[in-house]
């Protein structure tokens, strides 16, 4: 991501918003110097997985409690989160988090907690990462498209890959570090398959992501497509997969509805 003054202000702004919260990374004590350990300013602290196994369990718990019956198994924790890369998290007092969390995992109001976690998985293409798991507990604050943002940075990623499900709000979350550009179906099938798919963002200028986030960058779209209109959305991903270019423009999705473009930005 090449550096932006407006990308490093907004991270910031959104930390002195909201005091308490401070940047974490979870991974195996391997990677440490291979990290951006201050992302756009921020100072991160780096736990060592192999150390700090309370957190990694609490890591698990929130990701099961947030993904369901989809939830990471143990050993996928392990081998393919935290063996390989980092997981990044906003940390927070326990009072900030939603109430249905902070009782399912019997936290006092000032315990220490996760509060926003998201993973991108490195892939053998360089600078391309892949976006696996994106949780928040502090719904309404930014939380979400921060811990995105300051993992990608972090991680020196250029561009991602994520999977998404068209009626998730968290594809309004995803359309805050820019277009979501379709690229097809996901590659061996998907729980979620016939409402899933899967979309590139390009991250190597910060100052775009930094007006995508702060909702300045405007692309007009040329449909809008309801997200149960699964036949619809599924043509989108045939024509996207035989090279056409199409993308979901910021803020991605509005009033059940994704926000197509047809054609070049
Ligand atoms: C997806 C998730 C990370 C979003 O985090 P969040 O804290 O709810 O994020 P926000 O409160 O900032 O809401 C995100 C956006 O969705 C919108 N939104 C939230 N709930 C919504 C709903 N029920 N319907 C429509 N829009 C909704 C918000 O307005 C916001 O958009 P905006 O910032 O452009 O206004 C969180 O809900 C979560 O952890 N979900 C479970 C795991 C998951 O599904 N992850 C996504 C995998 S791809």
């Amino acid at each position: 991501m090449r550096e932006s003054r407006a990308l490093a202000q907004g991270a910031v702004e959104f930390l002195s918003k909201h005091p308490g919260v401070s940047m974490m990374a979870l991974g195996s004590g391997a990677h440490a110097d291979s990290l951006d350990l201050s992302p756009l300013g921020v100072p991160v602290h780096y736990l060592p997985a192999e150390r700090n196994l309370d957190l990694a369990a609490q890591y698990l718990a929130l990701n099961q409690l947030a993904f369901g019956g989809i939830g990471v198994p143990r050993w996928v924790l392990s081998d393919l989160y935290l063996l390989p890369g980092a997981i990044g998290l906003l940390r927070c007092p326990a009072r900030m988090v939603k109430r249905e969390v902070r009782e399912r995992l019997g936290l006092a109001d000032e315990d220490p907690t996760i509060g926003a976690a998201y993973y991108a998985a490195p892939s053998v293409t360089p600078g391309l990462f892949i976006g696996v798991s994106l949780l928040s507990c502090l719904p309404g604050t930014g939380a979400a498209p921060w811990v995105k943002v300051l993992t990608l940075a972090m991680m020196r990623a250029t561009r991602l890959r994520g999977v998404a499900q068209w009626d998730n709000p968290s594809v309004r979350v995803h359309a805050r570090l820019g277009p979501l550009r379709l690229v097809g179906r996901v590659p061996g099938g998907h729980e979620y398959g016939e409402r899933t798919f899967v979309y590139e963002s390009d991250l190597s200028d910060g100052a775009r992501v930094a007006e995508a986030m702060e909702r300045r960058l405007s692309l007009s779209p040329t449909r809008r497509v309801s997200v149960t209109d699964l036949p619809t959305l599924s043509g989108l991903l045939d024509r996207a997969e035989a090279g056409e270019e199409l993308h979901l423009v910021p803020p991605g999705q509005d009033a059940g509805h994704v926000l197509v473009r047809e054609g070049a930005l």
